[in-house]
This record gives structure tokens, sequence and C-alpha cells, in this order.
């Protein structure tokens, strides 16, 4: 008998057809629990290396390492059923060869069972593209700002803010998708270079900071929901849970420290003595 479950997860390429489509909705997502409520809102949950500065406390992302990276995917997938789960390659994992790529990618698909990885680079990482997605790997790019550059970048600054050096992320934005990425992720750019770039390729982007003329959006959700401690400006808060978590562990140590929660006696049936 067969024990395929009666929902049928989206692919990449089911991303990959939704170019100037209906809008792809992605999130990221580190953890079982929180995988099971966006997987069924989102298209796709991105198990981002941005888990380095929201789980564990890191300034950038550039220490994350490979098994990191595979444990939370793992948890992931196991948190959900419907969206298709793309996890980061982390820096260091791919930049060296198209091997050293192809090696870690197949490590992260083995032992995570997402369906697509995503790096970070354009021009300079298309043959690595094209070389994984010939083998069975499928890749969503990263254009725009990469956070995995931090040190030779300097700044998490906006890209491309004067149309004089919209050129070389536009040729980041072709070189992505003619090497058969199925669609790109493009971070902190203008929204006049985000239009130019989604009307201009073949595959769809998702805009982080990008705008709404893009194929789809991605935010971190710990941001979105008023989680991080510092989130980028260009985020939208559509919640505020920080303060709510604060005053419940508040109320909690207070109702201990007074032995003022309530006891089992509800479930027990026992009345305490006295
Ligand atoms: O790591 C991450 O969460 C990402 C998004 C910011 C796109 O790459």
């Amino acid at each position: 008998m067969s024990v395929q479950s009666a929902i049928r997860r989206k692919t990449a390429p089911d991303i990959r057809a939704r170019k100037g489509g209906d809008p792809i909705v992605m999130l990221t997502s580190y953890h079982a629990h929180t995988a099971s409520l966006v997987d069924r809102y989102c298209d796709v949950i991105l198990v981002g290396d941005s888990l380095g500065n929201v789980m564990h406390g890191f300034e950038t992302t550039v220490p994350v390492t490979l098994d990191m990276m595979i444990l939370q995917g793992r948890a992931v997938m196991r948190g959900s059923e419907q969206a298709l789960v793309v996890v980061d390659m982390p820096f260091g994992s791919y930049e060296a060869s198209k091997e050293q790529a192809f090696h870690s990618a197949v490590r992260i698909m083995k032992e995570s069972l997402c369906g697509a990885v995503k790096l970070e680079g354009g021009v300079k990482m298309a043959e690595t593209i094209r070389f994984l997605s010939e083998r069975g790997v499928p890749v969503m790019g990263h254009i725009g700002l990469t956070p995995q550059s931090i040190n030779t970048l300097g700044s998490f600054r906006a890209q491309g803010r004067e149309e004089g050096s919209w050129e070389p992320i536009e040729a980041d934005a072709r070189a992505v998708s003619e090497a058969g990425a199925f669609s790109v992720v493009i971070e902190a750019v203008a929204e006049p270079l985000g239009r130019k770039i989604t009307e201009q390729i073949a595959i769809p982007t998702i805009g982080i900071g990008a705008s709404a003329a893009c194929d789809g959006q991605v935010l971190v959700l710990e941001d979105m929901l008023g989680l991080s401690p510092r989130a980028p400006k260009f985020v939208k808060r559509y919640g505020n849970l920080g303060p709510g978590i604060e005053a419940a562990i508040k109320d909690y140590a207070d109702e201990v420290r007074s032995r003022a929660f309530p006891g089992p006696e509800h479930v027990y049936g026992m009345k305490p003595k006295g």
C-alpha cells in the first residue's frame, strides 16, 4: 500500500510557473511548530541562514554551518505539508567550487528532505547554479544585498540607490535566470530597479525590501511578528508579539514567586491540605 500523503507539496517547477501570475507568498521558519502555521498560508517556507541572527544571536550570518541548516531544515519539513521548503546554503559551503556546492546541496537535500536550496550571488555564481540545476538540485538565487558578503560590503546598505549603479544588479539577475535558477530573491533594492528586473527576467522575483512590483515577497517571520530586537527599516510589522511574550513570562514568574499559580487538584481531584 502506498504511504504517499494525500496533500501534494509544492515543487520548484510549480513556483517557477508562477512568473507574472498570483504573487508568491514566502516567509522564513526554523522550527516545526512555526512551520505548521506558516504552511497554512505560504507557498514557500525559507529556512534562512538568518537563523544565525534570530535563533543564535550572531551579528551576521557568517558563522552559520551546514549542520545548523540541515537540523532546522529537517524540523521545518516535519512541521509542514504543502509549502515548498527552501534551505539556505550557508557561507563557506558553496563558493569554493561547483563541486563543493553540489556536495553541500546534496547533503542538505538528502538529510533535510527539503525541495530546493538558495545561494547568494549573481554573475559569479552562475556556473555553479547551472551545475546544480542540471544535476537535480533546484536553486533559488539571491541578489542585491547579499548578507553573507557583509565583511567585504562593510554594511547592510540598500543596493542600487542611484540609477547609475543598476547595471551590475541587472546583470546578476539575468545571469541567475539564464543559469537555470527557478526563482530569485532580490534584497534591498529601490522599487524602480525591482520592477525593471521583474519585467526583464523569465523567472519569478521574490522581493525583500524590493517592492510589490516583484512576483512575490519574503520576510523573516520574527521581524514581521515584532519579535526581533532589530529589524530592517523596510519591514512592516504585522504583529507586536515581543511585549505580549514578556508580559506572560513576568506573570508566570510573579505567580511562582508568590506560590499563587494553580495546583494540579483540578486534574487529580484532590484538594490541597489546610
Ligand atoms: O536568511 C534569510 O532569512 C534570507 C532572507 C532574508 C531572504 O535569506
